[in-house]
């Protein structure tokens, strides 16, 4: 089985977890897109009141296109569900966002939520995190040297995210994505406190003891780890 059909099936699963009423959290990326396309199909079919909140500009309209209603994270008073995808995930279901542009946002829709649900392909579960891809972490550009000095002072092989060579890579609010190619972390803890008292980082994409549920596409079905 090819790996879009792994990611539809994931999200499809996931989706039969949605009720009438709820305040969804809409993740970011491709897996989230089919997760997208039949949440639109199940609110017209099944006449679903359901209201979405977005983690990104991408989601908001590809949300806006497949016409399911929509309102800010500030103007809703909880989320019952966020459904979002993955980079990589451990065994302990820690794991790692890496859209960079979308992670702050990711970030603060999932902490709003009453339940959190990742879907996933199976290549996205991995022994140590850090494995596959980079760790990013957002900062603002005013003396973002200093802070990728003091990165890669601490050994974590820093390397700015580029849209090409003369051009940085801007998140949503306009700050600069520094990858941390760190191979494995043994620690994500102790790094993710680390980086969270660094001046000048305003986030980094290590999602730790938030998922309850991860839905996972995989060549004998979906597998669910509770
Ligand atoms: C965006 C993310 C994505 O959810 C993650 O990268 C998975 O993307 P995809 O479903 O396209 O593989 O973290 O910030």
């Amino acid at each position: 089985m090819d790996v879009e059909d792994k990611k539809k099936m994931a999200a499809l699963a996931a989706l039969d977890h949605i009720q009438d009423h709820m305040i969804i959290g809409l993740g970011t990326g491709t897996t989230v897109q089919y997760m997208l396309e039949g949440l639109a199909q199940r609110i017209q079919q099944e006449h679903l009141n359901i209201i979405g909140v977005s983690t990104s500009d991408r989601t908001t309209k590809a949300a806006n296109a497949l016409n399911i209603p929509m309102k800010d994270l500030d103007d809703v008073g909880h989320i019952d569900l966020t459904i979002d995808g993955a980079g990589e995930i451990d065994k302990h279901f820690q794991g790692i966002k890496d859209g960079g542009a979308a992670h702050e946002y990711e970030k603060m829709v999932a902490i709003s939520s009453d339940k959190n649900f990742w879907i996933v392909d199976d290549s996205k579960l991995v022994d140590t995190l850090g494995h596959n891809i980079p760790l990013p972490v957002e900062v603002v550009p005013y003396g973002s040297t200093k802070v990728f000095r003091r990165l890669a002072n601490e050994g974590l092989n820093p390397s700015f995210r580029m849209v090409d060579k003369d051009h940085f890579y801007f998140t949503h609010e306009h700050n600069y994505v520094i990858d941390l190619h760190l191979q494995q972390i043994n620690h994500p803890h102790h790094l993710a406190l680390w980086l969270a008292h660094q001046v000048g980082i305003l986030e980094h994409g290590l999602f730790l003891d938030i998922v309850d549920e991860v839905f996972v596409g995989t060549d004998q079905g979906v597998k669910n780890l509770v």
